[in-house]
């Protein structure tokens, strides 16, 4: 049986990426059977929404998701509730893909693309897991009122106890895969809901006596993630505070441009983009990196697709171009550049396929 994976290009350089990497997919082996939607601002052009209703049903309807990219400034100035990333936020909830693995993965040969000391962050291996359908993004009540001829604006931090429970079961089970530590990141000394957060990541664990727990407040984990990232095996969080230390974890392998990310929900169903943007000033000029949604590629035939070698071969052979010198614009140092090559968007895709083997 042919695996069905709904693309969603998306605008930018998502779309321009996205078929580069359908190809990679395609010289694999498995079977795919790849029907295609629009999101974000690409629909709001043709069909005066982000999220056209065919596009939430063809994704329910798919085994996986793989998506590119969406936004750009010519929708910024639209209200809240027509802008892209609503689509984002809308498919996210439409499929339940409550758990958001973000890995943050050094390449060895990229050390020294990072803004830190290479030794700090040589085989650096951590992974966020972000709770991506509840907290503060999604709680009620929300919105800007007007009182005593002032405006208020508010919005709700709200969790209950089945949502956290079910984010840290996904974080012990992953950590009991990898390298057995977890480090929940809360502000429970200040939030009540984050205070809950903290106890029920604690009667989880009781669960996994295998695995170790540690608790870390927001603040102080951002500072440990630039301080001393190799403390972190896997980092659990709500949606807020892992949006802001995605980033920071993001950057700290130098380039947004090799990060991918998987949403699943609780039936294994998921989907994968790359945590950069849609990078408007560069879209359409053929030096994009596609390795960022190539990666996504291989965390959704492992996560969701149940094709663990391809995943394999398709990280494998990112790790062969790069030894063998080969770089996007973006993950080429400043510096000395004695045996590096700069690819193009295409180019670069075509040494991943021709490394498959
Ligand atoms: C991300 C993005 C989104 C988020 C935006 C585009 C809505 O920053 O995926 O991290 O905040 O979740
Ligand atoms: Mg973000």
């Amino acid at each position: 049986m042919s695996h069905r994976v709904l693309v969603i290009p998306g605008d930018g350089i998502g779309a321009e990426i996205m078929p580069h990497v359908v190809r990679v997919l395609t010289a694999l082996g498995p079977a795919f059977d790849f029907s295609y939607a629009d999101m974000g601002g690409c629909a709001i052009d043709a069909h005066g929404t982000p999220l056209p209703p065919d596009t939430l049903a063809a994704a329910k309807a798919a085994d996986a998701v793989l998506l590119g990219a969406v936004g750009g400034p010519q929708w910024d100035d639209l209200p809240m509730d027509r802008r892209p990333e609503k689509g984002l936020l809308g498919i996210r909830s439409g499929l339940d893909l409550f758990a958001n693995l973000r890995p943050a993965l050094l390449f060895a040969p990229l050390a020294d693309a990072s803004s830190l000391k290479a030794e700090l962050v040589a085989d650096l291996d951590l992974l966020i897991v972000r709770e991506l359908t509840g907290g503060i993004y999604f709680g009620e009540p929300r919105g800007v009122t007007v009182d005593n001829g002032g405006r208020r604006g508010f919005n709700t931090y709200v969790y209950d106890e089945r949502e956290i429970a079910r984010i840290a079961r996904v974080a012990f089970d992953l950590a009991a895969k990898r390298n057995g530590k977890v480090t929940s990141v809360d502000k429970a000394n200040v939030l009540e809901v984050t205070q809950l957060w903290r106890d029920v990541v604690n009667e989880v664990h009781a669960e996994y006596p295998q695995v170790a727990l540690d608790h870390l407040y927001v603040d102080n984990a951002a500072m440990q993630l630039v301080r001393a990232p190799k403390q972190f095996d896997v980092v659990v969080t709500g949606n807020m505070f892992g949006d802001i230390l995605s980033d920071v974890a993001a950057m700290l392998t130098g380039s947004l441009g090799m990060l991918p990310s998987a949403s699943l929900n609780a039936s294994g169903q998921g989907m994968y983009e790359p945590v950069h943007g849609t990078a408007p000033d560069i879209a359409g000029r053929n030096v994009a990196n596609p390795l960022a949604t190539i990666l996504s590629a291989a965390m959704m035939l492992r996560y969701s697709l149940n094709e663990a070698a391809a995943a394999d071969r398709i990280e494998k052979a990112v790790q062969t171009v790069l030894e063998r010198g080969f770089r996007t614009a973006d993950i080429m140092p400043s510096g000395r550049a004695v045996g590096l090559e700069v690819l193009g968007t295409d180019a670069m895709a075509d040494a991943v396929i021709a490394a498959l083997s």
